[in-house]
């Protein structure tokens, strides 16, 4: 059937009709809020070049988390900013790590709020690459056992989910071995599976005190020209045992994230990065924007192009909108 018999714009001539043919549907339950952990008591340390969001003390962040609970976020993903660093990342692994500080004090006083870690090395290694150097680039096999390490220790302190980031080739695997050995089979593993080097996380890198000190991660991260080596790197991660599966950042990557969801049959991640949370925030402190409208379609776009769920620095504004 054609014109004039079809028209679509019958359906768009009342809200009621636009309400209930809607096809997406964003609810804070897709939201995931990250935040920054830091040493010191007091401690805020606002991140110049993503407006609204802070490195935060143990004290100071219970207090944020209380209220971001309170106005409906249900997860959050946490980094740490290490007092001291080394070279392996080992500071990450330690029952008085900052994470670890954290997730007690986080249970303690929110216990409804779901915890997600990072898991990676590059807030924690004075040279802040993801990994262990050796001869000048990161090591794989040996980065795998940090990873199993600092799983397990946030994983045994209470966290709730554990998210590798750091692209190593058979990480989640090694998690995977080294959770349930340690009994923690019910610990899901969130896999940054196709994660893109990406001049997207550039203010990340100011906010988690995590740039690496030469070079660049291209030997680790993916080239941002390739999908089919995408869908190869999330086929691993769910052979490994992946539970979710990620894909970063998320606005460059729409088709990326389409085609993970069409192929695969396993709940999708997309992760709405820095950059890309920083540019609306610069055009909407211009006043050349309208952020709010702004921010729900893109989540709304990123929810459409397949994710289950959007790990986003936006969460604590647009949660109460929901
Ligand atoms: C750690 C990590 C990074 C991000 C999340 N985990 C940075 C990186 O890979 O350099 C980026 C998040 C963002 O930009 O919001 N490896």
């Amino acid at each position: 059937m054609t014109f004039p018999t079809t028209r679509l714009r019958r359906l768009r001539t009342s809200p009621v009709t636009r309400n209930l043919v809607r096809e997406t549907q964003l609810t804070r339950n897709d939201l995931i809020m990250p935040l920054f952990v830091c040493p010191g008591t007091k401690v805020e340390n606002p991140i110049s070049s993503m407006p609204g969001n802070s490195q935060l003390s143990v004290d100071l962040l219970v207090e944020k988390a209380k209220a971001l609970y309170d106005k409906g976020i249900q997860a959050l993903l946490l980094f740490g900013i290490p007092e001291h660093k080394d070279e392996t990342g080992d500071v990450a692994c330690q029952h008085n790590g900052i994470v670890q500080q954290a997730v007690r004090a986080l249970k303690k006083e929110v216990p409804g709020m779901y915890l997600i870690a990072d898991i990676c090395n590059c807030e924690y290694t004075v040279h802040g690459h993801c990994g262990t150097i050796v001869d000048g680039d990161v090591h794989n096999d040996l980065t795998l056992e940090t990873l199993a390490k600092q799983s397990v220790s946030l994983a045994n302190e209470g966290v709730d989910m554990v998210a590798p980031s750091d692209m190593m080739d058979g990480r989640v695997g090694a998690i995977r071995k080294a959770l349930d050995k340690n009994g923690l089979y019910n610990t899901p593993i969130m896999a940054y599976s196709a994660k893109y080097a990406s001049a997207f996380y550039g203010p990340f890198r100011e906010a988690a005190e995590s740039a690496p000190k030469f070079g660049d991660r291209k030997t680790y991260q993916m080239d941002p020209s390739n999908s089919n080596e995408a869908l190869r790197e999330v086929a691993l991660d769910i052979e490994e045992g992946a539970d979710i599966v990620m894909v970063k950042p998320a606005l460059s990557y729409l088709d990326v994230i389409n085609r993970v969801k069409n192929e695969f049959n396993m709940p999708v991640c997309a992760y709405n990065v820095s950059g890309e949370f920083s540019m609306v925030k610069a055009a909407a402190a211009n006043g050349w924007i309208d952020e709010e409208r702004i921010v729900l379609e893109i989540l709304t776009s990123i929810k459409r192009a397949g994710s289950d769920m959007i790990i986003s620095y936006h969460s604590q504004d647009v949660v109460d909108k929901l």
